[in-house]
């Protein structure tokens, strides 16, 4: 086939390339033993609830799915506290932000999203031929002001990833509420809190009450991260009804599996579980703090389940030494930041493995 079938933003796209699995890592080096903290995973494992859930869904697996994810939208609105017209799920956040940008983008629409951030909104406005601005962090926080300034008639939609991917960083309720209030009412705000369960701040704004006012915002949140239910693929958007009801027509009608729901669901249930996973968090990543303090070593403090520690040269040699060693992080290259890595906090063996490693490859 040749490449003018092809429409010409879908050739600039660029595939997702995702962290480098475990069991390739065995076969490059032959490891039996290999770690992964590359793609800020939940290292605890899902809720025991949410599997038995799964399993039990499977009886019916036959059926096709509730497209309206009846159950699960009543429970999650009841966790929330919004009305359940406020919702719409989907096969991960990542669907939720292409059926975003299907909705509202038309050529030459213009996109704003912070730099770096998580990959997923370029593609939306790219795929959508709207022209897409990246504004620098300022101090790895997304630079609410900086964005403002880029704001002109022809911007629809402002991405805002808070805790920001890779840096683990937020913006504080202040700076959202000023941002909030001098956006013109033709924006669409998302804010994708996908770490939001992680963030321990007290200055961590309260977006729903933005939704609640009725403002062009939407909020993503995601069972993948804290729940631990990655695999399965569900996320969900919170937004006033009217941009609900136009987001859901282009939904795709079954595109959240049964097994996915009802594993869901018991996740919710079990906010015990939920709250251990909170915990081992904290726990690895004051460990990599404290560890990097001995090593002399920068890094960003974190509000997600990912560090970005600076080791001040290239790390591609040092990511591919600590392969060698059966540890798989990421570099800091593809955030345009490549004297960092991204480390996923870890269970704390795993994290421990991780530190003899890097400190053995940085003595090498
Ligand atoms: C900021 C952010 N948003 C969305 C996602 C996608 O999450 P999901 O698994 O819900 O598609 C990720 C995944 O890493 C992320 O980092």
């Amino acid at each position: 086939m040749s490449a003018p079938l092809i429409r010409p933003n879908v050739l600039e796209l660029e595939p997702y390339s995702p962290g480098k699995p475990i069991e390739e890592v065995k076969r490059e080096f032959g490891l039996t033993d290999v770690v992964k903290l590359a793609s800020n995973e939940n290292p605890l494992g899902p809720s025991p609830r949410a599997i038995e859930a799964a399993a039990r869904a499977m009886q019916t697996a036959n059926l096709y799915p509730d497209g309206n994810c009846y159950e699960l939208r009543q429970a999650v609105a009841k966790h929330v506290g919004v009305a359940p017209e406020y919702f719409l799920f989907g096969n991960g956040s990542d669907e939720l932000i292409h059926y975003i940008g299907l909705t509202f983008l038309m050529p030459g629409d213009e996109v704003i999203t912070g730099y770096p951030s998580f990959v997923r909104y370029d593609a939306a406005a790219k795929l959508n031929d709207a022209v897409l601005h990246l504004v620098p962090l300022r101090e790895h926080r997304f630079d609410l002001p900086a964005i403002l300034k880029q704001v002109n008639a022809r911007t629809k939609l402002i991405f805002i990833a808070n805790p920001n991917n890779p840096t683990g960083t937020v913006v504080t309720a202040d700076e959202v509420e000023s941002f909030v209030r001098d956006l013109p009412s033709h924006v669409v705000v998302v804010f994708d809190q996908a770490y939001q369960e992680y963030v321990s701040r007290a200055d961590y704004p309260d977006t729903l009450r933005y939704v609640r006012e009725g403002r062009n915002i939407i909020i993503l949140r995601t069972f993948s991260k804290a729940y631990a239910l990655a695999g399965l693929r569900v996320g969900y958007a919170i937004a006033h009804p009217e941009i609900i009801d136009a987001i859901n027509r282009v939904r795709e009608p079954f595109n959240v599996n049964s097994v996915a729901q009802s594993a869901a669901l018991a996740a919710l249930h079990d906010q015990e579980h939920l709250q251990r996973a909170v915990a081992l968090n904290r726990q690895g990543l004051e460990y990599f703090y404290a560890q990097c303090d001995r090593l002399g070593l920068k890094y960003v403090r974190s509000e997600a389940n990912c560090l970005m520690v600076d080791l001040g040269r290239d790390t591609q040699p040092i990511f591919q030494q600590l392969l060698r060693r059966g540890v798989i992080v990421r570099t800091g290259h593809i955030f345009g930041l490549p004297t960092y890595l991204r480390i996923t906090t870890g269970k704390p063996e795993e994290n421990e493995r991780f530190i003899r490693a890097l400190e053995e490859v940085l003595k090498s």
